[in-house]
């Protein structure tokens, strides 16, 4: 076991814990995935109704990012890349649920933000001003996760291009169900419900 392994153990470890189930189930407000789009993310607690309860799900999928790559660069430094890109994966393929997880838009601006920050910041601008103006929540992450890798090269972080390519292609992956009501039209905005 070297330092590459425990990069990427202790950032799935952190990655794969499903705030969102944990806040709802905990809260008394159900079961996530019986309700809306089923996914595990803030965009889906903010259809229970419950807006804190979303708010806490967004701030604790992306700390969860964060922490990966800080306790890694801290303790195994260099292997950060690796602690991002597992914490991301353990999000979206958690093994506590069958690998069902998330979409992986709040975790991957987590890690964005401790990668390189400057990264993050456009992440958000693109993610929020998305979320503020069409307020489609898939259209803005999908967005914003495309953003990471297009502003890395433009920053000269080509280090990173690749690992960010591969984390929003999963992103967009992840959206299948969104991206085909999207063009059914039939993709509800936020504030609105689902049916
Ligand atoms: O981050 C997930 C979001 O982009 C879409 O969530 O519940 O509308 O499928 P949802």
């Amino acid at each position: 076991w070297g330092p590459p392994t425990w990069a990427l153990l202790i950032g799935y470890l952190l990655g794969s814990i499903p705030f969102g189930i944990i806040l709802t189930r905990a809260a008394g407000a159900g079961d996530l995935r019986s309700i809306g789009s089923g996914n595990i993310g803030a965009t889906n607690v903010l259809r229970t109704g419950r807006k804190g309860l979303a708010a806490a799900t967004l701030i604790l999928d992306m700390l969860k990012g964060v922490a990966a790559v800080l306790v890694v660069r801290h303790w195994l430094p260099g292997e950060e890349a690796l602690a991002a890109a597992a914490a991301f994966i353990g999000h979206c393929y958690p093994v506590w649920l069958k690998f069902r997880g998330g979409k992986g838009v709040a975790t991957l601006m987590g890690v964005v933000v401790a990668l390189h920050w400057p990264l993050g910041l456009v992440y958000a601008v693109v993610w929020l001003g998305l979320l503020a103006t069409i307020r489609i929540s898939a259209v803005a992450g999908m967005a914003a996760a495309v953003s990471a890798p297009l502003t890395a090269a433009v920053m000269g972080r080509f280090d990173l291009v690749l690992l960010l390519i591969a984390l929003a292609l999963i992103v967009i992956w992840k959206h299948g169900s969104n991206i085909e009501r999207l063009l059914a039209g039939t993709e509800p905005r936020i504030g609105k419900k689902r049916d």
